[in-house]
């Protein structure tokens, strides 16, 4: 339960709504409770030896106030619902939004334990359970509070005895819904969890269609997802199963209240201790209260699973962001010059594992480019993301313009630095929006000429509807190299002190990358940049050039010095121009 505490901060910022709430709850009970008393005490009315015509003008009185007050007690129902309903729904849409807004600046490190489909459930399901706690949980436990509270004042008044009779079975009725509640808890979390699993593997299926179909396993995946699917129905069955046993025990264990009430109260009517009048008021007192009495098992429930909900969303709203602005953060350095500097850096993903990069240093003025090769799970993608601390370093330090990367605020950081990931991932937004990603201030002449930087120009113009072309879903309606081109023009349009290209050429033809880099050229001679390839041609230029090699630096110097050396590099040089000599024959 104490996971709704987690909650409380919402509540509190509407809690104007809910005291409202809960005033028109309470004036709505006190009118459905005075109903039956003056049904009660018109029936005595007409059944009294004394009925005459006279009286004929007070029954249609009593008939017109059980309308008014009837209409009176649906109105402020109404208006409970109006209150309480819709402060639910504007927590749930606050609950979403901080929930977003947490994720986006949570750490790689969180996205890479928790499934993406663990988090849409998140946000359809927990989201949506936490929102019934706030809204029917809250309303209906107020209306049954003050609902039985009022009944239970009447009908002491009426008959102290009659009343301990006819609230005999409740205790019975507290502890069956406790017992079913239970169960239904532990039946739904478990239908909760198959969720997410379902939900896990058709976002896995969808994004990776491709993929599936290209190893021929349609049906293979489309066997494993029935099972899983028949797995949640299965245990929807049970869900239902046990829900719809609550029903029909609530209304047998109601049932014996009436037949108690019948036999007591009859007794006491024939013995002239009761009229009819009372008894009949009692009787509509019991089915006024079945309602709320029965809704107490389902408000349980309902606040079981929210706590549970609450539970899982803690997950999100208690993860920290690990990399973050702190005391020592220096906020005045409002922008970036590109002086880069690594000093024995040491890198490893988690203390238990080794070292990913071991003793780096390397410095780099404003402007220069680096070139940085090395075998494949060499390290460099992990270097380059030191840079705008997607990860921090374990050991060493880094600077930009001689300032330690910790010290500088983060934002000031990442907008200072643009990176071409080495995998491109495009929104399913027109081409000129991707590529205005980059910079949202970005004018249209801006897109076009960072697209004709980046060589996209002349394939767009080839499109239907060219910078306005929807790239469809990641960007699956283009080619990988166009992907990747889209994704270079959303670097420069940002106009960075930093630019790094992380293998951003690996999917276009050596002509085009040569076309690309000489038109980097002048981007590229105002900022600093690093430049990852496999390919010598793509590196050969840079002021510098790194070779990773076994988490370290291996080589270190121009073409020309590295060639000389005769090493790595020299043999990958030597390797790559027999392929393309054998390519050109
Ligand atoms: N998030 C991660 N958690 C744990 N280990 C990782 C993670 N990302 C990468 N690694 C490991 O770190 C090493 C370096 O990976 P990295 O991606 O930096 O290589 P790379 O040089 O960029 O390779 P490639 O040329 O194939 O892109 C690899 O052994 C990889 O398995
Ligand atoms: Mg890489």
């Amino acid at each position: 339960m104490n996971e709704l505490r987690r909650l409380l901060p919402y509540l509190k910022r509407h809690r104007a709504m809910f005291l409202l709430g809960f005033v028109f709850v309470t004036i709505s009970n006190i009118f459905t409770i005075i109903v039956p008393a003056i049904i009660g005490h018109t029936i005595d009315l007409i059944n009294s030896d004394a009925y005459s015509q006279a009286q004929y003008g007070e029954v249609i009185v009593e008939v017109l106030k059980i309308l008014l007050y009837s209409a009176i007690a649906g109105v402020f129902m109404f208006l409970t619902r109006r209150t309480i309903i819709v402060a639910s729904r504007k927590i749930e849409y606050e609950l979403r939004r901080d929930m977003l807004a947490k994720l986006d600046i949570l750490p790689q490190r969180f996205f890479q334990q928790t499934s993406t489909g663990e988090l849409m459930a998140l946000g359809t399901n927990d989201v949506p359970a936490a929102r019934e706690f706030i809204g029917p949980a809250i309303m209906y436990t107020a209306n049954t509070l003050t609902r039985c509270l009022f009944a239970l004042m009447q009908m002491l008044l009426l008959s102290p005895l009659l009343t301990l009779w006819a609230m005999l079975p409740l205790p019975l009725v507290s502890y069956v819904t406790y017992k079913i509640g239970k169960i239904v808890h532990v039946v739904f979390r478990r239908v909760q969890d198959q969720y997410a699993v379902l939900t896990s593997r058709t976002q896995e299926n969808l994004s990776g269609a491709r993929v599936v179909r290209s190893f021929v396993r349609e049906d293979f995946e489309a066997k494993s997802f029935a099972a899983l699917s028949k797995d949640y129905l299965q245990r929807n069955i049970k869900l239902v199963k046990v829900q719809a046993l609550t029903m029909p025990l609530m209304m047998t264990l109601i049932g014996m209240s009436q037949v108690i009430v019948l036999y007591v109260g009859g007794k006491m009517v024939i013995a002239d201790e009761a009229t009819i009048g009372t008894l009949a008021q009692f009787f509509m007192y019991i089915s006024i209260l079945i309602w709320p009495v029965i809704s107490i098992g389902w408000v349980t429930n309902i606040i079981q699973r929210g706590a549970a909900s609450m539970g899982r969303l803690g997950k999100v709203f208690d993860a920290t962001p690990d990399i973050k602005d702190s005391d020592k953060t220096d906020h005045s350095i409002d922008n970036l010059q590109g002086r880069i500097e690594f000093k024995n850096v040491h890198f490893r993903y988690d203390k238990q594992l080794p070292d990913v990069l071991s003793d780096i240093s390397f410095r780099l003025e404003p402007g220069e480019t680096l070139g940085v090769v090395g075998e494949t799970g060499s390290g460099k993608s992990t270097l380059v993301k030191l840079l705008p601390r997607v990860f921090d370093c374990s050991k060493g330090s880094i600077l930009i313009d001689d300032v330690n990367l910790r010290h500088i605020p983060i934002n000031t950081l990442r907008s200072g630095i643009a990176v071409v990931p080495q995998e491109s991932f495009l929104f399913s937004a027109t081409i000129a929006d991707n590529v205005r990603f980059g910079n949202p201030d970005a004018s249209e002449e801006d897109v076009r000429e960072a697209c004709r930087i980046a060589q996209l120009d002349e394939d767009v113009s080839g499109f239907p509807d060219g910078y306005d072309t929807l790239v469809g879903e990641r960007g699956i309606t283009l080619s990988g190299g166009q992907k990747q081109r889209t994704s270079i023009a959303r670097a420069i349009v940002r106009r960075p002190a930093i630019i790094i290209f992380d293998d951003a050429l690996s999917a276009v033809d050596t002509n085009t990358e040569e076309k690309i880099l000489r038109g980097l050229e002048s981007v590229m001679k105002s900022r600093t940049s690093i430049i990852i390839s496999h390919r010598i041609s793509t590196v050969q230029k840079a002021d510098k050039i790194i070779v990773i090699h076994d988490n370290h630096i291996a080589e270190f110097g121009t073409h020309d010095e590295l060639l000389q050396a005769g090493r790595y590099y020299a043999d990958m040089y030597q390797r790559q121009l027999l392929e393309q000599e054998i390519a050109e024959m």
